[in-house]
């Protein structure tokens, strides 16, 4: 059916209901299909030659405009928070204070260094980012069966719009949800824009009447793409949900994570820098026959 999940990455605890998932998407069609997928680490590469790749943060925080001091401040940040969004041994309820803290401070510290809006293209031309093998193939083939395309990203908004748009895939089909910074008339970044999102409200508190969702009330069959635990409920606020496939990629700390994604996804892709499988569902999914 999709050779791709053959691969040495793909880990799946009930094959029979992802069978099931894939065949009944597969006879739903590509008009009842929408795709919900995060950003960072989910579309952007997690590593490169033994390397991170940046978050749509980090790509501020390396870049020229930001100062020293503030560099050093923000990495400071990184890394007390960053072990805590990925400990399997907190619970979401412990961790979602913590994280509107992270990006409370990291959003005060990148607010006072006067960024320009006009640096932001040349900001993510310099970066090291990365998207994920198979980006192209992802968009141009979503875009090309008019498949709805929402990405939720508690990222920044004007960082990944960027770079989609540097990779030539911003399609009229690709809906973003995000940080998005507040520029003052003279265009230096002020403040950012609420509602806040961090990895753990990405749900219909931030949503709000979901909009968005409501005019695709027909687009019964999601795919869901994610490589977080707060990735899981991105789908929410979504009308009359018949069949969601939830893909998730494991990208750090593989060995311990491994049993709760398990658990929560229906596919688990391990240190997987491709699309190859995403691609290839969709590929049988949209395939005439
Ligand atoms: P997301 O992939 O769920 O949209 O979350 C964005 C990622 O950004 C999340 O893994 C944490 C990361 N992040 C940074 O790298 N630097 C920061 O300053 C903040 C606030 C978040
Ligand atoms: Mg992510």
């Amino acid at each position: 059916m999709v050779p791709e999940l053959q691969k040495s990455t793909v880990r799946i605890q009930q094959p029979e209901r992802v069978v099931g998932l894939i065949r009944a998407i597969k006879e739903q069609g590509g008009s009842k299909l929408q795709v919900i997928s995060d950003f960072d680490m989910t579309l952007s590469r997690f590593g490169c030659n033994g390397r991170r790749c940046p978050t749509s943060h980090n790509i501020l925080d390396n870049s020229h405009v930001v100062s020293e001091d503030g560099k050093k401040k923000l990495k400071d940040l990184l890394h007390h928070y960053y072990p805590i969004e990925i400990d399997p041994n907190r619970t979401l309820e412990e961790k979602r204070p913590l994280m509107v803290e992270w990006w409370t401070r990291a959003h005060e510290l990148l607010s006072q260094q006067k960024i320009q809006k006009g640096d932001i293209a040349q900001i993510v031309r310099e970066s090291d980012v990365m998207l994920r093998d198979g980006f192209n193939e992802l968009f141009d083939q979503l875009h090309k069966y008019n498949v709805p395309m929402f990405i939720f990203s508690a990222g920044v908004g004007d960082i990944l719009e960027e770079i989609i748009r540097q990779a030539n895939v911003f399609y009229p089909n690709v809906h973003v949800v995000s940080n998005y910074m507040d520029f003052d008339d003279s265009g230096v970044l002020k403040c950012f824009k609420s509602p806040l999102i961090h990895t753990y409200n990405k749900n219909n508190s931030v949503l709000q009447g979901t909009a968005y969702f409501q005019q695709l009330s027909t687009r019964t069959s999601i795919i869901l793409l994610g490589d977080s635990m707060g990735d899981l409920t991105m789908a929410d606020g979504v009308p009359s949900v018949e069949n969601i496939l939830k893909i998730g990629f494991l990208n750090d700390k593989v060995e311990e994570r491994r049993g709760k994604y398990l658990d929560a996804y229906d596919i688990v892709l391990e240190s997987d820098e491709t699309l190859d499988v995403v691609n290839g569902i969709l590929r049988y999914i949209l395939m005439e026959t």
